[in-house]
């Protein structure tokens, strides 16, 4: 077993008792530079970008799709002048236009499984085969495919720790903190977009919808594969 699964495995239970501040100083202290935050700069992401901050140095990166909206792009540069890290880009192998002629126009709405495996999880996995552990914004009460969510897990599908410092918070706590703290946050998330992805498969929500009912709306699809175990 690798020495940190065999850590991971037997902090789990006691890491259940501590807050995310905790969570992000553990990870940061055991994993240094060989820990980085998982960021498409959401909300939770924000919220946790600027706890890392008040901790120590600190890695972050996000799944650069090329389909991005410009708000996030915007929030990308606007998060790295303000807590002066550089904000890592993954990119996937293939450029759009390269997916396009080898898959077909329009991926994402023909196969959005195999659009998100190229352009997010196959770029994570390379990233995370570099990194020890990861923090990612991930909550409980986000989806039912997420309410087993540990706050300290062995990531069996990447061979790697992972932190989820946020797991036991709800979204108004994650807004409770970014107006104390005045942290730069996507304007999407004032025009009825709870939950953000790549333009092409992510909508506003209706009143009274999930918040995840803008993500893939149209497909019989949750999740993109980067919080599933398979
Ligand atoms: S997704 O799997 O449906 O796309 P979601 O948008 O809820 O995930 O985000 C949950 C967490 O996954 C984020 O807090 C972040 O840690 C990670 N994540 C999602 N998308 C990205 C991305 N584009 N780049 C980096 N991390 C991401």
């Amino acid at each position: 077993m690798d020495p940190f699964e065999q850590q991971v495995t037997e902090l789990q239970g006691a890491a259940e008792g501590w807050d995310a501040q905790q969570t992000l100083i553990w990870g940061l202290s055991t994993f240094g530079q060989s820990v980085a935050l998982a960021s498409s700069l959401s909300a939770e992401d924000a919220v946790l970008i600027d706890m890392a901050s008040r901790v120590s140095k600190f890695r972050v990166f996000t799944l650069h799709t090329d389909f991005l909206f410009p708000e996030t792009y915007a929030l990308i540069d606007e998060i790295e002048a303000r807590y002066g890290v550089e904000v890592e880009r993954a990119r996937p192998e293939l450029t759009p236009e390269a997916q396009a002629a080898q898959y077909g126009p329009a991926l994402w709405a023909s196969r959005p499984d195999a659009c998100c495996q190229l352009r997010k999880v196959e770029p994570l996995k390379k990233k995370l085969s570099g990194l020890a552990a990861w923090v990612t914004g991930v909550r409980r009460d986000q989806a039912a495919t997420r309410a087993n969510t540990r706050k300290l897990e062995w990531d069996a599908k990447f061979g790697l720790a992972k932190l989820n410092p946020l797991a036991d918070w709800n979204w108004s706590r994650v807004w409770d903190y970014i107006r104390a703290n005045n942290v730069p946050y996507n304007p999407l998330h004032d025009r009825d977009y709870p939950s953000i992805g790549c333009t092409y498969c992510t909508r506003p929500v209706k009143p009274g919808e999930d918040p995840r009912a803008g993500r893939w709306a149209g497909f019989a699809k949750t999740e993109c594969g980067l919080h599933v175990k398979d």
